[in-house]
Formats: structure tokens, C-alpha cells, sequence
């Protein structure tokens, strides 16, 4: 009985952890964003940097070509991110600017 109980329990944090590994959590990109992303857009537009994302004639088209660009701005920063970092970092760029459909 109590092995069962304990088997259940095992499985129900494996799912947890699971889940917490493979969700992209908007929140947490905004912090990365927010932290080593911004400064160098803002210098570029000369105030807020995220009117790179909101301008007419922005780059990114598609979740691929936002993911693709992360990956840019990454290695020209050399920061290394995981895929983790860099699909946290689109989840949160495309909730609040580019609106790209959910896959
Ligand atoms: C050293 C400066 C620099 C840093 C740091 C930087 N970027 Fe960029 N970013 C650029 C440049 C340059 C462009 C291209 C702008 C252009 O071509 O008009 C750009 C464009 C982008 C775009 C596309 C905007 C569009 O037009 O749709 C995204 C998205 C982006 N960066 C994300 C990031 C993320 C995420 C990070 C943090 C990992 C980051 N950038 C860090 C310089 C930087």
C-alpha cells in the first residue's frame, strides 16, 4: 500500500517537471529580456526598445524567423543561451508584440 502510495506520488512530480521543462514561461522571458536584451534595441531606436518589435517595417514575420532572430541577437551577445532561454524569450516577445497564432 504504501509503496503504491509513494509510486503515485513519484509520477505526479515527474509530470510537474515535466511540464515545467517543456512550457515556455512568458514571465521568465521578460526577465531575461529585460535584463541582457533591451539596453542594446533601445540604443538603437534612441528610447524604448521595444518599439523595435512594434515598428512597420520589422524584420521578424513568422514564430521561426522570432525564434531564428533570438538565436542572432544570442550569439552576437554571446550569452549561449539554452533553447529553454530562447523559447521563454519568444513566448513573451510574441505574447505582447508580435501575436504570431499559437502552434
Ligand atoms: C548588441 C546589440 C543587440 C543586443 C544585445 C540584442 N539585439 Fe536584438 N537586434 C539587434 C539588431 C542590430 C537588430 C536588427 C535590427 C534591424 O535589422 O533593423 C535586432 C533585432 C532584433 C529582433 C527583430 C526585431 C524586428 O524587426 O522584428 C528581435 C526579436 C531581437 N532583436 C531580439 C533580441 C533578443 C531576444 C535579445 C537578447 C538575447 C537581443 N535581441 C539582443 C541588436 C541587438
Amino acid at each position: 500500500m504504501r509503496m503504491q502510495k509513494i509510486l503515485m506520488l513519484t509520477g505526479a512530480l515527474l509530470a510537474l517537471a515535466v511540464q515545467a521543462a517543456w512550457a515556455a514561461d512568458a514571465a521568465r522571458g521578460k526577465q531575461l529580456h529585460d535584463q541582457y536584451c533591451i539596453d542594446c534595441h533601445s540604443g538603437m531606436v534612441g528610447g524604448d526598445g521595444t518599439l523595435l518589435y512594434k515598428r512597420k517595417d520589422r524584420r521578424v514575420k513568422s514564430y521561426e524567423a522570432l525564434l531564428k532572430q533570438i538565436n542572432r541577437c544570442d550569439q552576437s551577445l554571446g550569452l549561449k543561451w539554452f533553447p529553454e532561454d530562447v523559447a521563454d524569450v519568444a513566448a513573451y516577445l510574441n505574447r505582447e508584440f508580435y501575436k504570431f497564432p499559437a502552434k
